[in-house]
C-alpha cells in the first residue's frame, strides 16, 4: 500500500530535534540521571520505586494502578517500596542470594509487582514466566535457569514439575494456605519487616531472565543485567515521551520483555503512574479504561489494534479517548493500514518502535516530533548505530535489503545467553549484533522490516519456536513427523500451521486432529498450539535430517520451491 507519509507532530515533547540529537548524543550524558553516577553501586529497584518514594513531592503519587475484573487497586511509590521491602525481607529469610534465580509464574497482580521488585532488591535473578505455559514450556525455562526459588498460585503450581527439578527448593504461594511444604506470600508479607538494606550491585551484575524462541532448539535464557537502565530510563523519556503527570498503560504482559521493560522499568524510572490491566481482551474494556483512567500514553501491539479496528468504530465511539496524546506499538509489522485507522479513532500517529527480547529496549523507532513513514519502523535512537549487512557483517548500500543489524555494545544489550555461550556468540558478525531479521534502509534513513531471515513464527506477536511445537507434537501418539511453519493471517500477523505425517494403524479425523492440537496446548501453552493442521505421507527433510520448513512454506503459499538439491530422497 503506497501511503503518503505524515508529518511530524508539534508540541512539546522531550526529543524536539532528532537530527541534532543524533549527532552529539553520548550514552555518557544519560548517566548523570542516576544517583550511582556518584557511588558506583546501583539497583534498579531502588531507582524506579525507592527513590521517588524518597522523595516527598512524589511518594504519595499512584505508581502502579490495577485493574482486573474483581478488583481495583492503587499503590504509590512509598506503598510499592514498602510492599518490595517487606518481600525482599521474605527472600532474605528463605537464604535467597544475589545472583539466585527466583522464577515467577503468577497472573498480572499487585503481588507480581511487589515481588519483582522484592527480587531485584535482593541482587537476585527475577525470571517472570508468562502464565498461560504449560507444564513442558515451565519445566524447561526452571530447568535451564537453575531457579532456587518460584513464586505461583495454587492453581498454576499444578503445571509445575516439581520433583523433576532438583534446583528448585522453594515455592512461595500467592493466594493460598502456608503448608509444610510451601511458603505462604500473605502470611509472611504479614510478619515481615519494612525496613529493608538494599543491596548495592554493580551495573553489569545480573537482574532478569527472559526465555525467549529460536528455529532450533529449546527457548535460551536471554540474561539481562542492572545497566539496561540507562536506555530504559532514555528511551522512556524519547520514545514514549514521558512527562511528569502522564498516566501510562502498556498493555504487555510481564512474562514478555516488552512487560519489564516498559510495563516496570521505563515508566518507573521516568517516576510516571503505571497502569496494569488484568483479564483479558475485550475492545469495550480497553477503551474503557482509557476513558476511565484517563490514559495519556499508550504502549501495544498491531494484533492488539486490529482486533480494536475489527470491533469496528461504534465501540470506539461510546468512550472518550480524549486523554490519549501519544500512541506506540511494537512486535510485529505495524501495517500502514492500522496507522491509517488510528489517525482516525484517536486522531493520533500509532508510532512503530522496533526491537528484540535481546536487545533490552527500544533501538528504532518512530520519535513524535519526526515525520512517520506508514510501515517503516523508523530510525535508530540517539547512541545506535543501525545497519543493513551482509552475512559476513559488511554493509549494504540503501534499499538492498539483507541483515538488521546493530553495532555492538548499547546499554540494554543483553549480556549472555544463560548456560548457552556458543549460541550467545553467534548473533554477533564482525562488530554487529545480527538480528535475524531482513530489513533495507532507505535513502533518508528509515528502516523498512521485511520478514523473519529464521523459521521462528511470530503469532499475535508472541515468538514461537518451530522446533519447539514440532517436539511436543511427535510425543503424541499418533504422530511420527512434523514440521511447523508461520502461516500468514491477517489479524494475527502468522498463525501455526503444522504438517504431520501420521504413524502406521492411524486414520485421519477431526477427532484426531483436535486431540493432536489439544496435546500441544495442555504440554506447551494454548499460543503456540497449531491452529491449522495438515496430514502428510511424508514431512520432506535435508539429506542430513532437518526439517525443510521453508519448502513446507512454498507449498503453503503457492510459491517456487526453490533449490531443492538437498532434500532427502
Ligand atoms: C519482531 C519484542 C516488525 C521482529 C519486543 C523481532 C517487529 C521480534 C517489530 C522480536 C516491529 C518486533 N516491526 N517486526 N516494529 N518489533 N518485531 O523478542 O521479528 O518478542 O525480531 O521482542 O519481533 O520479538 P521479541
Amino acid at each position: 500500500m503506497d501511503m503518503k507519509s505524515i508529518p511530524a507532530q508539534t508540541g512539546n515533547y522531550n526529543l524536539e530535534n532528532y537530527e541534532e540529537m543524533y549527532k552529539t548524543f553520548d550514552w555518557e550524558d544519560a548517566k548523570k540521571n542516576f544517583t550511582w553516577n556518584e557511588t558506583g553501586k546501583v539497583n534498579m529497584a531502588y531507582e524506579a520505586i525507592d527513590k521517588h518514594a524518597e522523595d516527598p513531592d512524589k511518594k504519595n503519587q499512584p505508581a502502579l494502578v490495577y485493574s482486573a475484573p474483581g478488583r481495583e487497586e492503587t499503590l504509590t511509590f512509598s506503598d510499592l517500596k514498602r510492599e518490595s521491602d517487606k518481600f525482599a525481607n521474605v527472600l532474605k529469610k528463605h537464604n535467597i542470594e544475589k545472583g539466585d534465580r527466583v522464577f515467577m509464574f503468577l497472573p498480572r497482580s499487585p503481588e507480581f509487582y511487589a515481588a519483582f521488585l522484592g527480587i531485584l532488591k535482593t541482587g537476585a535473578i527475577a525470571g517472570p514466566l508468562f502464565e498461560a505455559f504449560m507444564e513442558q514450556a515451565v519445566r524447561d525455562r526452571l530447568e535451564d535457569s537453575g531457579a532456587k526459588m518460584l513464586i505461583t498460585t495454587p492453581e498454576l503450581l499444578e503445571r509445575v514439575p516439581e520433583k523433576e527439578l532438583p534446583d528448585l527448593k522453594q515455592v512461595v504461594l500467592v493466594g493460598g494456605e502456608g503448608s509444610g511444604d510451601y511458603i505462604s506470600f500473605e502470611e509472611e508479607m504479614k510478619d515481615a519487616s519494612q525496613d529493608f538494606d538494599i543491596e548495592w550491585v554493580d551495573l553489569e551484575d545480573g537482574m532478569l531472565l527472559h526465555y525467549t524462541s529460536g528455529s532450533t532448539g529449546k527457548p535460551k535464557g536471554v540474561y539481562h543485567v542492572h545497566n539496561a537502565m540507562i536506555q530504559h530510563y532514555q528511551t522512556g523519556k524519547w520514545v514514549l515521551d514521558l512527562k511528569e503527570g502522564d498516566i501510562y498503560w502498556c498493555t504487555a504482559d510481564p512474562g514478555w520483555v516488552t512487560g519489564t521493560s516498559y510495563g516496570i522499568f521505563a515508566p518507573w524510572l521516568n517516576g510516571v503512574t503505571n497502569v496494569v490491566k488484568g483479564g483479558r481482551f475485550s475492545a469495550d474494556d480497553w477503551y474503557s479504561l482509557i476513558a476511565e483512567k484517563e490514559i495519556s500514553v499508550w504502549y501495544s501491539a498491531p494484533t492488539a489494534f486490529r482486533k480494536l479496528m475489527s470491533a469496528g468504530a461504534e465501540v470506539a465511539k461510546k468512550h472518550d479517548m480524549t486523554s490519549l496524546r501519544h500512541v506506540l506499538s511494537v512486535g510485529e509489522p505495524l501495517n500502514p493500514e492500522v496507522v491509517t485507522w488510528g489517525l482516525k479513532a484517536f486522531d493520533l500517529r500509532i508510532h512503530d518502535t522496533w526491537w528484540m527480547t535481546e536487545t533490552g529496549a527500544q533501538l528504532i523507532c518512530n520519535f513524535p516530533a519526526m515525520e512517520i513513514r506508514p510501515g517503516s519502523m523508523g530510525k535508530p535512537i540517539p547512541g545506535i548505530e543501525a545497519s543493513i549487512v551482509d552475512n559476513e557483517g559488511n554493509e549494504l548500500p540503501p534499499n538492498q535489503m539483507g541483515n538488521l543489524a546493530i553495532k555492538e555494545g548499547w546499554p540494554a544489550q543483553m549480556r549472555a545467553i544463560w548456560n548457552n555461550p556458543g549460541k550467545f556468540e553467534s548473533y554477533f558478525v564482525n562488530g554487529w549484533y545480527v538480528s535475524g531479521d531482513s530489513a533495507y534502509q532507505d535513502e533518508d534513513g528509515y528502516f523498512w522490516f521485511q520478514g523473519r531471515l529464521d523459521d521462528v513464527i511470530n503469532t499475535s506477536g508472541e515468538r514461537v519456536g518451530p522446533f519447539e511445537v514440532e517436539s511436543k507434537l511427535i510425543e503424541h501418539e499418533a504422530v511420527a513427523e512434523a514440521g511447523v511453519i508461520g502461516k500468514p493471517d491477517p489479524e494475527r500477523g502468522e498463525i501455526i500451521k503444522a504438517f504431520i505425517m501420521l504413524n502406521d494403524g492411524y486414520e485421519e479425523s477431526d477427532e484426531l486432529l483436535e486431540d493432536i492440537r489439544q496435546f500441544v496446548k495442555k504440554g506447551l501453552s494454548a499460543h503456540a498450539a497449531p491452529r491449522e493442521m495438515e496430514v502428510k505421507d511424508s514431512i520432506p527433510k535435508t539429506r542430513s535430517g532437518k526439517i525443510m520448513r521453508r519448502l513446507l512454506k512454498s507449498w503453503e503459499l503457492g510459491l517456487p520451491t526453490g533449490d531443492t538439491s538437498t532434500l532427502e530422497e
